[in-house]
């Protein structure tokens, strides 16, 4: 039989758990009701919460068997249940998957796709805001704890964009400031999360620094990097991964994933989803 360890007082119930355990051989009813209760010291993490989810396919309980230790004749093995995220829960290719990667290498298939549940967002907006009904009821619930949070406003700048609004975005901006600028900034066709129905441009209520870099110092910028994990959105394009993005820091860029892949990015401090999925940066086109 293996050593008890030391007494542990008041701050080691699992101790003397284990101290009942074995005097309670003597007792079958009490040896029951102790080897589930007490086993091998994991009762805190069997208790840990999980984190928040929206999808619970993402996240699976899996059996894995306790402290490694040599069970005792009266100890069974005591199972532990580890919450692992599957990072093949859902497609990454499908531009109809709330986790879809879009970028430089990874454009649209079909190019010209168009979500199929495109509705208004009825937040305050700059142009009237469309997005796939997940994202935009994430949006509403966003929206409304900033403002009851903070007792600010923020408005939608942007939000879904077709293929042929985006060549008129990019156009506009390689004639305004040349294709390297554009190709930093702006998405060719077809490349574009906007084109996915799950991303949105968020500005300041009254207007200030919309879609500068300067938002990311703004009450709404500071609390949206903060928070937006909470209702399933990411900050697309930080500061530090331009070179696994392609684009330029974008603090007003938030990118509908679901909440259980924003939570486990936020826990895990894994900010692009190239790196989280393990796919190529994507600092340029093909
Ligand atoms: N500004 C982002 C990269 C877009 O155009 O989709
Ligand atoms: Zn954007």
């Amino acid at each position: 039989m293996s050593p008890l360890p030391p007494s542990g007082g008041n701050s080691q119930p699992v101790r003397r758990g284990r101290a009942l355990l074995i005097v309670g051989a003597l007792l079958a009813l009490a040896v029951g009701a102790l080897a589930v209760g007490v086993g091998t010291g994991h009762a805190s993490a069997r208790s840990r919460p999980a984190p928040a989810t929206g999808d619970p396919s993402a996240l699976q309980p899996v059996i894995t068997s306790g402290s490694g230790a040599r069970p005792t004749p009266t100890e069974t093995p005591d199972p532990v249940t580890v919450p692992v995220f599957n990072k093949s829960a859902r497609s990454i290719d499908d531009p109809s998957s709330i986790w879809v990667v879009v970028d430089k290498k990874r454009p649209l298939h079909p190019v010209d796709y168009v979500p199929g549940d495109l509705v208004a967002v009825p937040v305050a907006h700059v142009w009237e805001p469309f997005m796939r009904r997940e994202a935009a009821e994430a949006v509403v619930a966003m929206f409304a704890a900033f403002e009851s949070e903070t007792a600010l406003r923020m408005q939608s700048q942007s939000a879904y964009r077709s293929y042929d609004t985006q060549v008129d975005v990019y156009n506009q901006d390689v004639a305004s400031n040349g294709q390297a600028f554009a190709d930093s900034s702006t998405a060719r066709p077809g490349t574009s999360e906007h084109q996915t129905g799950l991303a949105m441009d968020i500005s300041a209520l009254p207007s200030n620094c919309s879609l500068a870099a300067c938002f990311g110092t703004t009450a709404q910028g500071q609390w949206l990097a903060a928070n937006a994990w909470r209702f399933g959105f990411l900050l697309r394009y930080p500061a530090d991964k331009v070179a696994v993005t392609g684009y330029e820091y974008e603090p007003w860029h938030f990118r509908y994933i679901g909440v259980d892949l924003a939570t486990q990015m936020h826990n895990t401090g894994v900010t692009t989803l190239e790196e989280f999925f393990g796919l190529p940066a994507a600092p340029g086109y093909d």
